[in-house]
């Protein structure tokens, strides 16, 4: 064998972290997925679980489970999903300041035992907590990435399906921004089976969809009245984790520190990138009309007001 078996870690086995696990399992992903969490009994259960379960479903990783850090040692790839849920009523910056020294911890792990890593980050307020990654980390931008647009973009696809009576396995949505009610859902970029969406449905219906799928976290959130959604945003992380791995190429919105595309410098935003052995293999620049360019404005504009509440607390 020429190469060095695959090792995938997921940080945090909450049910976002295991629900990646399980399903990086049965894609075969990794040789090597290790669950970390501060509750090593949890992940060590969880781990050995997944692995009788493999007996079964017929994937055969060797899957560790524990609460040390090193158990993370030259990963290849890692998911990030620590960091405390919303609760009814809470915003994903309430989340700011727990789940921000839950990310620099994480970071200073990382940056010292797996040094060449690709890292997905999941864990809420979504942007703010992906820039504190990167700046913590100090990889490279490419190598640091935000879960947020795979998700929001399934739930406008899944919108738009149940709107327009499709298959949603024919929609095609694109969703840009923050990860949160200021999110850009770009209906002249949805398609069903390459029919745009808006020659399928009005501006009326259309604009509900986009609305529900700004608030698609809480509508979620206030059902389960504990927790937040995970078999999405599990998928989306594992969907991207795949695109890298396999170097398949994908286009995905997914959120990455910019440098200078769509005008934004220096700040974190869900823009759609093509996902590669190397991480964002390249960022594509659409053209937007005036309402998304707005949109996007606005949105960079929350993630600055998040960044500055983590500066005003003293961890960034
Ligand atoms: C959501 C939370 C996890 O969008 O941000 O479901």
């Amino acid at each position: 064998m020429s190469r060095a078996p695959r090792k995938v870690t997921i940080v945090g086995a909450g049910y976002v972290g295991m629900t990646c696990a399980h399903r990086a399992a049965q894609l075969e992903l990794a040789e090597e997925l290790v669950l970390l969490d501060v509750q090593a009994g949890r992940a060590k259960g969880i781990a050995l679980d997944l692995a009788q379960a493999g007996a079964i479903e017929g994937f055969g990783a060797r899957l560790v489970g524990g609460g040390d850090p090193d158990l993370a040692a030259d990963s290849d790839l890692v998911i990030v999903t620590a960091g405390r849920p919303r609760k009814p009523g809470m915003s994903r910056s309430d989340l700011l300041e727990v789940n921000g020294r839950i990310v620099i911890q994480v970071a200073e792990w990382l940056r010292r035992n797996s040094p060449e890593a690709i890292v997905i980050v999941v864990t809420n307020p979504l942007d703010s907590m992906l820039g504190l990654m990167r700046r913590k980390l100090a990889f490279p931008a490419k190598r640091v990435i935000g879960m947020a647009g795979a998700l929001d973009a399934a739930r406008f696809s899944c919108f738009v399906a149940e709107a327009t009576g499709t298959s949603v396995q024919d929609v095609d949505a694109m969703v840009l921004g923050a990860h949160g009610d200021s999110m850009v859902p770009l209906p002249a970029a949805t398609t069903v089976a390459g029919v745009p969406v808006r020659q399928l449905l009005g501006a009326g219906p259309l604009e509900a969809l986009v609305d529900r799928t700004r608030h698609g976290g809480a509508e979620i959130v206030k059902l389960l009245e504990t927790g937040s959604a995970f078999f999405a945003p599990a998928a989306g992380a594992v969907q991207m984790a795949a695109s890298i791995l396999l170097d398949q190429r994908r286009l995905i919105p997914c959120t990455v520190e910019l440098n200078g595309e769509y005008g934004i410098e220096g700040l974190p935003i869900g823009v759609p990138c093509v996902l590669g052995r190397n991480g964002v293999e390249r960022i594509v620049e659409l053209p937007l009309d005036t309402e998304a360019r707005i949109g996007l404005n606005k949105t960079a504009g929350e993630v600055q007001r998040d960044i500055e509440a983590l500066r005003e607390r003293g961890l960034w």
